[in-house]
């Protein structure tokens, strides 16, 4: 591989991938379109096979971005052993099975093999990096990196500091994520499930409640989003929106007229809807009436490419001139 024009990736040579699931695989593809050779670790009898379909599959949305994918795999290799997988790595990005003893095992192994200078990133969805380094002798060296899948394409990354995470570990991070083309956002508080996916929990819930109660069908509640809040939220985030929602005098104008009516008529009513036999046979019904036209795949491509012509209007993908030739 060429050098990189990105200065902090030239510390980046060579990466672990832990687990080579779903977001396994599209952080392998990213790093390798970075020009970061990565060795994937995962006991999966297949797995080279599923890791070089999966990259195939990705490839096109990489191109889409701007990112060189000839020669893709040249720089990939397999590694059963956990510790010689990330012996010469410098960085190690986890994306095991979402189980905290399994993660505090793999944890332990890593931080006795990977070298000092390597950073050490898990992308769990809930476990707080608190929680998976409790058994490591160095914890400060441990931080969440928690992509929004698939991490190839969505820019946000939360980086969460669990207790003893060190600042120059978040830092470094921050560095890191950035210097890939992600938007790296620092949370200041270790709580659980962190914040993109809180919010998805409270709007789908409420989505939930809405089609169950036969309001709306899933189609419509998803023209209603793609229509209103989720083409806003993509230039202006819900503060934003409400604070110029609030005319001149903005938000404190907001939560005095509209905030406060907020609270006291919608916040009491909001549904609280449980996944019962009957919901979820509404629910699959629906979406097999919705969505069930194409292929899983079609659509998801079908939805990457819209999400990459999204992007690049918003001006949002990776710089060009910092990736490899
Ligand atoms: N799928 C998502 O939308 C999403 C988004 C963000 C973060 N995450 C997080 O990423 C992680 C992986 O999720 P996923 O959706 O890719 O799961 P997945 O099931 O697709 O992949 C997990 C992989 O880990 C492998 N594995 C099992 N035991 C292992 C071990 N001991 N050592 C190494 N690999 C092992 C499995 O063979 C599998 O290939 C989880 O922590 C999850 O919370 C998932």
């Amino acid at each position: 591989m060429t050098p990189t024009s990105e200065p902090v990736l030239d510390s980046y040579k060579r990466a672990a991938i832990i687990g080579g699931g779903v977001i396994g695989i599209s952080w392998a593809g990213l790093f390798l379109a970075r020009g970061i050779d990565v060795v994937i670790n995962d006991p999966r009898p297949d797995i080279e096979d599923l890791v070089l379909a999966g990259l195939e599959e990705i490839t096109p949305a990489l191109a889409e971005l701007g990112l060189p994918t000839e020669n893709l795999t040249a720089g990939l290799s397999f590694e059963a052993d956990l510790g010689k997988a990330v012996a010469d790595v410098d960085i190690v990005q986890e994306n095991g099975p979402e189980r905290l003893e399994l993660k505090q095992q793999i944890w332990q192994t890593v931080e006795q093999h990977a070298p000092a200078h390597a950073l050490l990133a898990t992308s769990t969805s809930s476990i707080p990096a608190s929680a998976v380094a409790v058994a490591l002798e160095q914890p400060e060296r441990l931080v969440v990196g928690h992509p929004f899948n698939p991490p190839h394409l969505v820019p946000l990354v939360e980086i969460v500091p669990g207790e003893k995470t060190s600042e120059a570990t978040v830092e470094q991070a921050r560095a890191f994520y950035a210097a890939l083309g992600k938007k790296p956002q620092v949370l200041r508080k270790e709580v659980p499930g962190f914040v993109a996916n809180r919010l998805q929990s409270a709007i789908f819930r409420e989505c939930v409640h809405l089609v169950a109660e036969g309001v709306v069908t899933e189609q419509e509640l998803d023209d209603i989003v793609t229509s209103s809040i989720g083409m806003r939220w993509a230039v202006a985030g819900p503060f934003r929106t409400f604070h110029l929602g609030g005319g001149p005098g903005g938000l404190p104008h907001f939560i005095e007229h509209l905030g406060s009516a907020m609270e006291a008529n919608m916040w009491p009513i909001l549904g609280n809807p449980t996944f019962d036999e009957a919901t979820v046979a509404k629910l699959v019904e629906q979406a097999n009436e919705a969505f069930g036209n194409g292929t899983v795949e079609e659509l998801a491509a079908e939805r990457d490419r819209a999400q990459i012509a999204l992007m690049r209007a918003l001006g949002s993908t990776p710089d060009a001139s910092t990736t490899r030739a």
